[in-house]
């Protein structure tokens, strides 16, 4: 087994390992701006508890959050509403793509959890505030006060999905119509701006860290969430952060992750780091190829699945 001593050494290889899966996949393209990434880029970083930093391949080139938000949404009212945040939402593993329609009609218009597309308009849709710019500034400020810096929105990305959202804008009205929300158009655009958050691979890994730490970022000791609240977004990465590839992950992987469209993947490590990979070529269920090859490449090399 490597050690974190090599961390260096092992994202290189893991780079490398990863760019010829990166050519089975690709870009996702429903959301316009988003076909115009380069399928080929791979990058992965990782921040570690005890403040070590590592990064390599196209680790600098910036992404949009797109799913990865859908985590910090549900951080950002957890922050005021505790697990008051779930309400209405049963938690359990939808089996479905991330933009199914197909249980709210089953379910009565309740999401499955909070990190399928219908789950995420509600979750952005409770959060304190009153017009959408001011639903999503609880996200990007929660993330901007971890890194210390500005993480704004990518205007592009933004208006091409709100160009393009007619399925999320269907999820919203589903919901809409059981009285789940009041105003599906104002729903949907708060969860546009949140999934256009820009950020590359090293911010990401940073400001994921808090989740391997209980909720208090450990460079900080900034509390970001109660105990409990973290335990929750971790349990529920890990049982419906890969839609419906989660049991494959588990498999090979073995860890909480939240995957994007964009290519993204941010994976958490209780007690140890938080790994953010990027590489937008993506395989039928949606998930980065490269990120996941990244990823069965670290929890290999270094032993990190959960299950052990
Ligand atoms: O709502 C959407 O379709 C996108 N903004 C985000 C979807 C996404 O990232 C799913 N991830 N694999």
């Amino acid at each position: 087994m490597r050690t974190v001593d090599d961390l260096q050494a092992l994202l290189d290889e893991a780079c490398r390992w990863a760019r010829e899966s990166a050519r089975t996949g690709k870009v996702a393209d429903y959301i316009p701006e988003l076909a115009k990434a380069d399928p080929a880029l791979v990058g992965i970083a990782v921040h570690t508890m005890d403040g070590r930093v590592a990064a390599s391949g196209d680790s600098e080139t910036p992404f949009t959050l797109q799913s990865v938000s859908k985590v910090f949404a549900l951080a950002a009212l957890m922050k005021v509403a505790g697990m008051k945040a779930l309400a209405g939402m049963p938690c359990e593993p939808s089996g479905d793509a991330f933009h199914s329609i197909v249980r709210l009609e089953e379910e009565r218009g309740h999401p499955r959890n909070p990190l399928i597309n219908a789950g995420a308009i509600l979750v952005s849709s409770r959060l304190p505030g009153i017009s959408p710019e001011e639903k999503a500034a609880n996200v990007s400020g929660l993330l901007s006060d971890i890194l210390g810096a500005d993480v704004q929105v990518d205007d592009r990305v933004y208006r091409s999905e709100s160009a393009t959202g007619y399925r999320n804008r269907a999820l919203a009205n589903y919901m809409r119509h059981f009285g789940l929300l009041d105003d599906p158009r104002a729903a949907c655009d708060a969860y546009f701006r949140q999934c256009a958050l820009r950020m590359d691979a090293p911010a990401l890994a940073r400001v994921g860290l808090f989740l391997a730490n209980g909720g208090t970022d450990p460079l900080s000791q900034h509390a970001v969430l109660p105990p409990a609240c973290a335990r929750a977004v971790l349990a529920l990465m890990t049982t419906c952060g890969l839609y419906d590839q989660v049991g494959e992950f588990a498999l090979s992987v073995g860890l909480p992750a939240k995957s994007a469209v964009s290519g993204a993947i941010l994976a958490v490590v209780p007690g140890r780091m938080s790994i953010a990979t990027y590489g937008p070529a993506l395989g039928l269920k949606g998930n980065s190829v490269a990120g996941m090859a990244m990823l069965e490449f670290m929890a290999g090399e270094l032993g990190l699945s959960l299950f052990g």
